[in-house]
């Protein structure tokens, strides 16, 4: 199929925080085990993207108005490797702008934001390329998880608001591998608002990045147990989430980011990546959620960098003692303040 005229729209899509992590993929970007994360609504991307006829496939990246060639050559690869699923990619040129709400050089992760938005486009604009109009917003986002799965797979859950799953449960047989859905449903009314506070520890540069460590999981030895461990917490997360079951969440939540950490440090080769200021961060937020009882718990990227939990409800008291306590281990005493959000948006051109 050939393009006959141009094509252009533009997204802001959030980024997410995983509460069961992906870590583990097979074949064509599917996982290894399902996941749930929130979505996020300070750190997102903004994409702008003009599709015009041309010879063959190329792209052009502006990040925040300058050229980035590294960006540049992992979407060509990627648009590359969809022209099965949209053949008019053969034959097109793709110019795109993109903003990060936060900075660049932070260290949190900008693919999930940044992908999904890449795949919001491209949906939108296939559909004005077949003239299609879906009859509803279930199927827009559906498809759009899906081509976000292909870039990168936890962008799969960033178009959805709230509280996203992705992957097959082999518990309840719920969820596809193919693209994630909305699991806010039910969900208990503490969780509404929830707040992430995400300490920036250390900005470096990963020393192993996410695709490298999913690689790494097909020899760890403790894989299939992990696996075995996401299916359950998967599910026992839902119920203490429908419950308001704080104890509960705030084991699994926990749980998760350590054993994430634990897999790297197990693979072959072993890597670390959490800092000593990670581990002082943890055990002051342990120490703080006992002496006051407060429901605040943490999780982790795949990098040094805490997310830290709590009801909107406590914020007052937690801000309080994070400014002074969790602010000074901060990288230049940062701190990006962020909480669930709404989901992608369709920015007006
Ligand atoms: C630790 O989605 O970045 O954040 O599919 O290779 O792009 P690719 O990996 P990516 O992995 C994210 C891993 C994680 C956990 C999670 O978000 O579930």
């Amino acid at each position: 199929m050939i393009l006959k005229q141009s094509y252009s729209t533009a997204w802001k899509s959030p980024s997410n925080i995983a509460l069961v992590k992906y870590w583990g993929k097979f074949g064509r970007q599917f996982p290894s085990n399902p996941s749930i994360s929130f979505t996020l609504s300070e750190a997102y991307s903004t994409l702008v993207m003009k599709i015009s006829p041309a010879d063959s496939l190329s792209c052009q990246l502006e990040f925040h108005g300058k050229r980035e060639s590294a960006f540049e050559e992992r979407i060509l690869g990627f648009l590359d490797s969809i022209k099965d699923v949209y053949p008019w990619l053969e034959r097109a040129s793709v110019d795109m702008s993109s903003t990060n709400s936060f900075p660049h050089s932070a260290g949190i992760a900008s693919s999930a934001s940044a992908m999904s938005a890449l795949a919001l486009c491209l949906v939108d604009i296939d559909q004005q390329i077949q003239h299609q109009t879906w009859k509803d917003s279930d199927n827009f986002r559906q498809r759009s998880s899906e081509i976000a799965r292909l870039a990168s797979g936890s962008a799969a859950r960033s178009v959805y608001p709230f509280l996203a799953r992705w992957g097959i449960s082999t518990i309840s047989k719920k969820g596809s591998n193919d693209y994630a859905d909305y699991a806010g449903e039910g969900i208990h009314s503490i969780f509404s608002n929830y707040k992430n506070s995400i300490l920036i520890l250390s900005s470096a540069t990963k020393s192993v990045s996410s695709s490298a460590g999913h690689r790494l999981m097909k020899g760890n030895r403790f894989a299939d147990e992990r696996f075995k461990q996401a299916n359950e917490n998967l599910d026992q997360l839902l119920l203490a989430m429908c419950q308001g079951d704080m104890s509960s969440f705030i084991r699994i939540v926990e749980e998760e980011a350590l054993t994430l950490h634990a897999l790297m440090m197990t693979s072959n080769p072993s890597y670390i990546l959490m800092e000593p200021q990670t581990i002082e961060a943890i055990r002051a937020i342990r120490a703080f959620r006992e002496e006051k009882e407060i429901p605040v718990c943490f999780t982790l990227d795949a990098g040094p960098n805490i997310h830290m939990l709590y009801p909107a409800s406590y914020s007052d008291q937690v801000d309080i003692w994070r400014d002074a306590v969790l602010r000074p281990l901060c990288e230049g005493g940062r701190i990006i303040e962020d909480h669930v959000g709404q989901g992608p948006q369709r920015i007006t051109l």
